[in-house]
């Protein structure tokens, strides 16, 4: 079973950059219609030019929408469906970071993380997934994120919300079996997109190591091609694919260990690292051996 992008009419958000626009690119002489939905409309304005001149037969649909506020995601499915635009796969690819500790993050920020990355992601499939399954055809592409799997001190909201996109994502796959409709999350790595200027984590993107680290279109490209074998779950990149694998076997107390660099850092706060302390115990070794910042 394969989801119907060939021909069909695909909405992306966070079409405006990275992977979303990445996307966009790599769909554009497949697709009938492209809806591309951001805040930055001249943006979106740019790759509808781009992309018509890849397939000048390509129907593409600029909306601009601020996924934070659901009213104006029920606008945005409004003006579709008064514009006959029936939507056969949904691409809920927007999101966005914030790096802080918890408690000194704004209610604002932390609520528009909320809204973008969980309550916009569940509305849009909430209200396109019934036709999809009365047509007995459909896909939905979640972009989640690998930080989801692991503790990262600094983005206890951003992780927690794509965790709750991995569970989304994983029981409503099982619940579509059978309908034609095809459901595939990407748990991507590092990738080289506006997302850390955002979050706020260029210092962390640019410690993960180069060959940790792939283009927007590379994630893209392996998203797509896993979507469409219905792969449950997609790790875009060799060694991030393999990482990720292999610290599915790592017991809960050394990851929340492998968190405490970045907790004391975020604290500064070297008490984090003592022995005695009991996230340190199992695996203090391991991190004292990296030496005091953890390098
Ligand atoms: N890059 C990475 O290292 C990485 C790693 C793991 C997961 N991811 C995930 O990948 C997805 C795409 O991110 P990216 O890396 O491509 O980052 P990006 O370049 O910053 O793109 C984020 C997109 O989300 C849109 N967006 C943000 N807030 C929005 C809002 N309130 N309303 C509408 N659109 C909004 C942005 O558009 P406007 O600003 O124009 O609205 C932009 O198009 C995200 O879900 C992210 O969590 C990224």
């Amino acid at each position: 079973m394969r989801p119907p992008i060939d021909s069909g009419t695909v909405l992306i958000t966070g079409a405006s950059s990275g992977i979303g626009r990445e996307i966009a690119r790599q769909l554009a002489r497949r697709a009938r219609t492209i809806v591309l939905v951001a805040r930055r409309v001249e943006r979106m304005e740019e790759l509808r030019e781009e992309l018509h001149a890849r397939n000048p037969t390509l129907g593409v649909v600029v909306e601009r929408c601020d996924l934070s506020h659901p009213e104006e995601v029920d606008s945005l499915l409004d003006s579709l469906h008064r514009h006959l635009v029936q939507v056969d796969v949904l691409v809920n690819n927007a999101g966005l970071g914030d790096y802080s500790l918890y408690e000194e993050e704004s209610w604002s920020r932390i609520h528009q993380m909320l809204q973008v990355n969980v309550t916009a992601p569940v509305l849009l499939a909430h209200r396109l997934l019934r036709r999809m399954v009365e047509r007995g055809r459909g896909g939905i592409l979640n972009i989640s994120s690998g930080g989801a799997r692991v503790f990262v001190p600094g983005l206890a909201v951003y992780t927690g919300t794509k965790r709750f996109l991995d569970g989304f994502t994983e029981a409503l796959r099982l619940e579509l079996l059978g309908t034609g409709v095809v459901v595939t999350q990407v748990a991507p790595g590092p990738v080289e997109t506006e997302f850390s200027e955002v979050a706020g984590t260029q210092e962390q993107q640019e410690r993960a190591p180069s060959w940790l680290r792939i283009s927007a279109a590379q994630c893209a490209s392996e998203a797509l091609e896993g979507f469409e074998r219905a792969v449950p779950l997609v790790y875009p990149g060799f060694a991030y694919r393999w990482m990720m694998r292999l610290s599915s076997l790592v017991p809960r107390p050394v990851m929340r260990a492998g968190g405490l660099v970045a907790a004391r850092k975020l604290r500064h706060d070297t008490s984090l690292l003592e022995p005695g302390h009991p996230d340190a115990r199992l695996g203090e070794r391991l991190l004292l051996a990296g030496g005091p910042d953890g390098h």
